[in-house]
C-alpha cells in the first residue's frame, strides 16, 4: 500500500487530495478507484532502473485492462504484453503502440496469429513446437516475417501460491530448456522468422529476486549453448511476476531486482524485456464497498458488504490477504473481530476474515491492493453487475469505466421460444 497517497486526513481515508467518501457519494458502490500518480511512480520506477540498456517494459495487460491504464502508460513509454486478441484489440483502442506489443500466451488461435502479424507487433513468445509450426505456417501463408523468442520453463520454484506458479516442469508453460535448444535449431532454418529472443515467466506474487536470478542464469547458459551453434540470441525477456506487499511485510521492489538483473548481464550485447503486471497497477487501486448489515451468529460476527467474490475474487481463490481499512476512523465504539463476506451464495465468498475494525452498517470500508487482477478477473455471478471503475489525479476524479447496468448483464441473449 502506498502510504502517501491512500492516507488518513482528519479521520477520512483519502485517494491522493479526494476523500474516499466523495467518491463513494457521486459514483456508488462498489467502486474500483485507482490513483494516476501511483501508475505513474511504479512505471517509472521500472523505466528509471533500466535506463542504461535498450530495453521494453512491456505491461502484462491481464493484470488490469482498462483503456485509460493502458493509454496513462502507453504515453509514459510502455510497451504491452498481450495473451489473447482481446487484449491485443485493448492496446490498439486506447493508443498503444503494436510495435512494443509482445503476444505470450499458451493457445494462440491462427486467427489470432493472423490478426498480430497484420497489425505488425513487435514478437511471439512461442510456447510449443504446434505453436512454431502454426506460426510458420500462418506467416507463409500472409508472405510477412516477424520475430519470435521461445519462451523456456526454467524448472525454477518461485515460492508462490501453487495457482500461479508458472516455471516449474509440471506446468503446461513454456518449453524445458533442451527442447528449447532443437526448436531454435528447427526456427533458424525458417525464413519468416526471425530468432529475436529467449523468454520466460516463472509465476506471480514473487517477492524475493533469488528465484529470478535462479531462473536468469539458466536462460543466460542456455544462450551461451546457442551461440556456439551460431544462433544469436539479442534479447532477453525475464517475464513478470514480482509480488507487492499486501501484507506490509517487506519484499523486493522493482528497483532491487532491475539493479540486480543489470549486474547479472553486464557485459552482454542483451536487450531487456520485463513483463510487469501487478507491480504496475497492484498497488495503485483499492475497492470501496458499503456495509450492508452487520450480522452476528453464536460463533462469529460478519460484516456484510455490496461487494463480492465476483468483484474481487482473489480471497476466494487464493486465499489472498488485502488490508481492509475503515474510510472513517471512529473516535467513539469499540473494535470488534469481523469477517467481511459479500452477498453472494458461495462460502468462499468473503474478502476478509478475522479484521479487527471498529465499524457499524452503513460504514464505506476500502478493500486495499485491489488495482491489479481485481477488476479484470470480476464477474457476473448471482447477476451482478460489475463495479464502475473511477481515475484519480491529484484533485480531480473521473469515470474510466462505467457501472454495468442490468440491460448490460443480459446483452445478446434471446428468450427460446
Ligand atoms: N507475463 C506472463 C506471460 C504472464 O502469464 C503474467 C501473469 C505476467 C507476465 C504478469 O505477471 P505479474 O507481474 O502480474 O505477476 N490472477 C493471479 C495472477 C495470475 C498471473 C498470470 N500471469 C492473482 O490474482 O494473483
Amino acid at each position: 500500500m502506498k502510504k502517501q497517497l491512500f492516507s488518513y486526513k482528519n479521520n477520512q481515508l483519502h485517494i491522493e487530495s479526494i476523500p474516499l467518501e466523495k467518491l463513494a457519494n457521486n459514483f456508488g458502490t462498489p467502486l474500483y478507484a485507482y490513483s494516476y500518480k501511483a501508475l505513474k511512480e511504479n512505471f517509472l520506477a521500472y523505466q528509471n532502473a533500466l535506463e542504461e540498456r535498450p530495453h521494453l517494459i512491456c505491461y502484462a495487460v491481464k493484470a488490469n485492462g482498462n483503456l485509460a491504464i493502458i493509454n496513462a502508460l502507453a504515453k509514459l513509454g510502455a510497451g504491452f504484453d498481450i495473451v489473447s486478441q482481446g487484449e491485443l484489440e485493448r492496446v490498439l483502442a486506447a493508443g498503444g503502440d503494436p510495435k512494443k506489443v509482445i503476444f505470450s500466451g499458451v493457445g494462440k488461435t491462427q486467427a489470432e496469429m493472423q490478426r498480430a502479424l497484420r497489425v505488425g507487433i513487435h514478437s511471439f513468445n512461442i510456447e510449443s513446437e504446434a505453436e512454431l509450426d502454426m506460426l510458420n505456417k500462418t506467416t507463409l501463408e500472409m508472405s510477412i516475417q516477424t520475430n519470435i523468442s521461445f519462451r523456456v520453463n526454467p524448472d525454477v520454484d518461485p515460492k508462490t501460491h501453487p495457482y500461479i506458479a508458472t516455471g516449474l516442469k509440471e506446468t503446461k508453460f513454456g518449453v524445458s530448456v533442451k527442447k528449447a535448444k532443437s526448436l531454435y535449431r528447427r526456427a533458424a532454418k525458417m525464413a519468416q522468422l526471425h530468432i529475436h529472443g529467449v523468454d520466460c515467466h516463472i509465476g506471480s506474487q514473487i517477492t524475493t529476486i533469488e528465484p529470478f536470478l535462479e531462473a536468469l542464469d539458466r536462460l543466460l547458459h542456455l544462450i551461451d549453448e546457442l551461440a556456439e551453434e551460431g544462433i544469436i540470441i539479442k534479447t532477453l525477456d525475464m517475464g513478470g511476476g514480482l509480488g507487492i506487499d499486501y501484507t506490509e511485510e517487506g519484499i523486493s521492489s522493482p528497483t532491487t531486482y532491475m539493479t540486480a538483473l543489470l549486474e547479472r548481464v553486464s557485459g552482454r550485447d542483451l536487450s531487456l524485456v520485463v513483463e510487469p503486471g501487478r507491480s504496475i497497477v497492484g498497488d495503485t487501486g483499492l475497492l470501496l464497498t458499503r456495509i450492508i448489515s452487520i450480522k452476528e451468529t453464536e460463533d462469529k460476527k460478519f460484516a456484510v458488504i455490496d461487494a463480492a467474490m465476483n468483484d474481487l475474487h482473489r480471497p476466494a481463490l487464493y486465499q489472498a490477504w488485502h488490508s481492509i481499512l475503515p474510510l472513517t476512523q471512529h473516535s467513539a465504539g469499540e473494535s470488534k473481530t469481523y469477517d467481511i463476506a459479500g452477498p453472494v451464495c458461495e462460502s468462499s465468498d468473503f474478502l476478509g476474515k478475522e479484521r479487527e475494525l471498529n465499524i457499524q452498517a452503513g460504514d464505506l470500508l476500502a478493500i486495499m491492493d485491489a488495482g491489479a487482477y481485481g477488476f479484470s478477473m470480476a464477474s457476473n455471478y448471482n447477476a451482478r453487475p460489475r463495479p464502475a471503475e473511477v481515475m484519480v489525479r491529484g484533485e480531480e476524479a473521473k469515470i474510466i469505466r462505467a457501472r454495468e447496468s442490468y440491460e448490460d448483464l443480459m446483452r445478446g441473449e434471446a428468450k427460446f421460444d
